[in-house]
């Protein structure tokens, strides 16, 4: 992602469909303070008006766990209908580093692989890479992930001497794909974990922003411990906090006294890595946690509106620019930051860069999402930071390039 940076900063002028940001627009300094002095009086009626100690929490080093899991578990249960002892939370320096630590914990030696949908968010390949875990990518179909290849790449490992440790999913709104999985589907996956006996990494930033009524997520429909919940609070709290979390409540054979679950183990793991999360940033995440009844979904009511109100816009405007051109197809997601976009040509860094140069709109090309790198003729476009004026004008950009790009030119 460095050369997409780097292209950023090159072409300031460029739109960017690239970035899977949220939106500026709603950030406010002001909250900062204001949420941390939420949570701050919140501790300060736990402590029963305990000065020091209350210091002590907010400034001192702190717990390995973070001190805002209570808040979390509150969360999980009145936004997702998630059961969640706050001793299985750690709360991480955002969740790149609960993917992290959960893939340190899991690898054991050299036959241990990751199952992940694939394309899948760049920070999973990053994170296996540097625990030394190959990824094995398993398809994912227009409806999600494909089950028929999850069970064969599985069978496939196992038979050639491998030890698939778990499967990586984004059952909402997936990055890059904006995929969601139905209920049936995420009912048969968790079958499919059972009976093979295989662990899932539930990672959900942009669930939020979906439809209540949407379906449950595989943790709360998890039955058997089979899940492991990723969270993060970039979309829906403040990404410049970098606070997210893990729900990792499996027990573990042969733990040491006190110990007993896999969240304990990655609290020694992060113990070595970074010691505690920021008890400010904590607090002003727990602040905002508290400000709204414990629902990020009801704090983001505006986001929410915003990023669907942007993606009709980009499915509209799409519509209106290739309609004439039938090589040009798109999913067409029921919410997110993302859809995917093919065209009848290879994608690769270079095109970007002339695309960046010529056209100044800049998109994401897809091969960033496999292990294997190879240029693929899909872009992946994003859309959650933008106003609709910059949309239209993104669009107008891309569909330039598409069309001079289609024509040879
Ligand atoms: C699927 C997915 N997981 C995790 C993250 C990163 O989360 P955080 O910023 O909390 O590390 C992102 C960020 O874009 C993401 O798309």
């Amino acid at each position: 992602m460095n050369f997409l940076n780097e292209i950023a900063h090159r072409f300031p002028d460029a739109i960017s469909l690239a970035a899977g940001r949220p939106f500026e627009g709603f950030f406010d300094p002001a909250d900062v303070p204001r949420y941390f002095d939420i949570y701050r009086r919140y501790l300060t009626d736990r402590l029963d008006g305990d000065d020091a100690a209350v210091r002590r929490t907010l400034l001192q080093y702190g717990r390995t766990k973070g001190i805002i899991h209570e808040l979390i578990a509150e969360h999980l249960r009145v936004d997702e209908g998630i059961t969640a002892a706050p001793d299985a939370l750690v709360v991480t320096v955002g969740c790149q580093e609960a993917l992290w630590l959960t893939l340190r914990a899991l690898r054991r030696d050299e036959r241990d692989v990751l199952l992940a949908v694939t394309p899948s968010y760049v920070g999973v390949h990053g994170a296996a890479m540097m625990v030394d875990m190959p990824v094995l990518p398993v398809r994912e179909a227009a409806d999600g992930i494909d089950l028929d290849d999850l069970v064969a790449v599985v069978r496939r490992a196992r038979a050639a001497g491998r030890n698939p440790r778990a499967c990586y999913v984004i059952p909402d709104f997936a990055n890059p794909s904006g995929v969601r999985l139905d209920r049936a589907k995420r009912e048969r996956l968790l079958g499919i974990a059972a009976a093979e006996d295989l662990l899932l990494l539930e990672d959900n930033p942009y669930g939020l922003f979906g439809d209540p009524a949407g379906p449950p997520t595989l943790k709360a429909l998890d039955r058997h411990g089979q899940v492991v919940y990723l969270g993060s609070f970039a979309k829906t709290g403040l990404p410049g906090a970098r606070v997210g979390y893990v729900l990792a409540d499996q027990e573990v054979t042969g733990a040491p006294a006190g110990q007993p679950l896999l969240a304990d183990q990655l609290a020694k793991l992060k113990s070595m890595l970074t010691v505690n999360t920021s008890p400010i940033a904590q607090a002003v995440i727990g602040g905002k946690l508290l400000a709204h009844g414990h629902s990020l979904r009801a704090a983001n009511a505006r986001e929410t509106e915003t990023y669907r109100g942007n993606l009709a816009q980009v499915l509209a405007g799409l519509e209106k620019r290739f309609t004439d051109l039938p090589s040009v197809s798109w999913n067409v997601p029921e919410g997110g930051f993302f859809l995917l976009l093919t065209v009848p040509f290879t994608a690769g860094d270079d095109l970007l860069a002339h695309c960046a140069a010529v056209h100044r709109v800049l998109w994401t090309p897809i091969h960033h999402f496999y292990a294997d790198a190879t240029p693929r003729n899909v872009l992946r476009l994003s859309f959650s930071h933008l106003l609709p004026a910059e949309i239209e004008d993104g669009l107008d950009r891309l569909a330039e390039f598409i069309r001079a790009q289609s024509a040879g030119n």
